[in-house]
């Protein structure tokens, strides 16, 4: 049996249980001051305060009095893309929207055609190179997309290159389809006809390789009505796939009043959410996948985060890491955003990133918290108490991160 004991843990800060924590919940987290935890074969075996027993055979990480949390879930990413879009930087800053570049061919379109050209190696690869980013930046698991193919056999190579990085990176992925991403220009004059490649072609074959978990959806003006959303979510949810969908990212054209209808386990985005859509998903059970390192690149406002936490909606927290609206992987800057522009207390964020997370990519059974059973996934932070990780800003805090009861440090000293 591999062990591996951290002793001399400064203050241990976890949400607690197997599933989203919404309204008050979500602020309340356990903190054990003095503390250690035991990992074996991947797994925690105990933890407590005080000092823990250490078996003869055991490794033992000697935590120096840091702060451990939970490894962070990003629950949102479009991992796999080709190239990437600077070229994008100059249009912005003269004013042109985001919607108007993807109008043009541009924005998504753009990538679709820089992925097409890659192979599955060569995308995975790349987005190894991110993953590895990621992990040393205290992500232990995360969410990654299809979507910049936009046909069946470049969205399955998409997915095939996710399925080829799970295998072979610490990282766990899980796998969400969204070949409804964008309308492809091949199909420009026929919506109709893309849809039933969607539902009849694409959703089967993704399904019957067992390449994702979740089916997503851009639902917005120009790319997909909430009745074709509704349309490809159902295909997806009869073969299997849990529905995801982007909604209210830039126009709220009913994508979280759908989520919630639906019982969606999440929406992602919801920067112009309308009350009745909040409504909808605390109804639905649907969770709030907030990313505001995108609200910060685009420029745009910030999802009314304390409204859906007070109307008993849980909130997590992701990056939506992409070449276009934010090429940001960093879950230490959603921590500061989560605080800064959402106005959650740093307790309510850490359940946002952690467990809540986990929810909204269905993992909270194995990750999300530190309890016996659960994957022994963990941070030891460069800080004292958690006040202290989600007020520093531009830095990367990390220590150490435990990936299934396995370290990796960051080679650096920090002041
Ligand atoms: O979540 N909104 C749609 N999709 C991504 C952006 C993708 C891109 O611009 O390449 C998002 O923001
Ligand atoms: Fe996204």
């Amino acid at each position: 049996m591999e062990t591996l004991v951290i002793t001399n843990i400064g203050r241990l800060m976890t949400p607690l249980g197997t599933s989203a924590k919404r309204g008050a919940a979500q602020g309340m987290v356990r903190t054990l001051d003095h503390s250690w935890v035991r990992i074996e074969d991947g797994l925690i075996a105990a933890l407590g305060t005080g000092e823990p027993e250490v078996p003869p055979e055991a490794q033992v990480l000697d935590a120096g009095g840091r702060l451990a949390t939970p490894g962070l879930v990003d629950a949102h990413t479009h991992l796999i893309f080709g190239g990437w879009r600077q070229n994008e930087l100059g249009l912005k800053l003269h004013g042109v929207p985001y919607l108007d570049i993807l109008a043009q061919g541009g924005g998504i379109l753009s990538t679709v055609r820089s992925t097409r050209a890659a192979s599955q190696s060569e995308l995975a690869d790349k987005a190894r190179l991110a993953l590895d980013e990621m992990l040393s930046f205290g992500t232990t698991t995360c969410e990654a997309k299809s979507g910049y193919g936009l046909d069946t056999e470049n969205e399955l190579k998409q997915l095939r290159a996710i399925r080829d990085l799970s295998e072979s990176h610490p990282m766990d992925l899980v796998p969400t389809f969204l070949g409804a991403h964008a309308l492809p220009e091949e199909y420009k004059e026929d919506r109709a006809e893309y849809v039933r490649l969607l539902c009849q072609e694409m959703i089967p074959a993704v399904a019957s390789e067992g390449l994702a978990k979740f089916c997503d959806v851009f639902c917005e003006t120009g790319v997909f009505t909430a009745e074709e959303s509704r349309q490809i979510l159902e295909a997806g949810r009869q073969h299997g796939l849990l529905p995801k969908i982007h909604a209210d990212e830039i126009d709220p054209i009913g994508g979280s009043v759908l989520a919630g209808e639906m019982g969606a386990v999440s929406a992602e985005h919801l920067i112009v959410c309308p009350p009745e859509g909040i409504v909808g998903m605390a109804r639905g059970g649907t969770i709030a996948c907030l990313l505001p390192a995108t609200s910060f690149y685009l420029g745009a406002a910030f999802a009314p985060a304390r409204d859906m936490i007070d109307a008993g909606v849980p909130v997590a927290l992701a990056t939506d890491f992409n070449p276009g609206s934010c090429p940001c992987l960093n879950m230490q800057l959603v921590i500061n955003l989560g605080c800064l522009k959402y106005r959650m207390t740093p307790e309510e964020v850490l359940t946002a990133a952690t467990l809540n997370g986990a929810a909204a990519v269905r993992l909270a059974d194995r990750i999300g918290s530190l309890e016996p059973g659960k994957w022994g996934d963990l941070v030891l932070w460069e800080a004292e108490d958690l006040d202290y990780l989600c007020y520093r800003m531009g830095s990367n805090l990390v220590h150490t991160v435990v990936k299934r009861g396995r370290p990796f440090s960051a080679a650096r000293q920090l002041f």
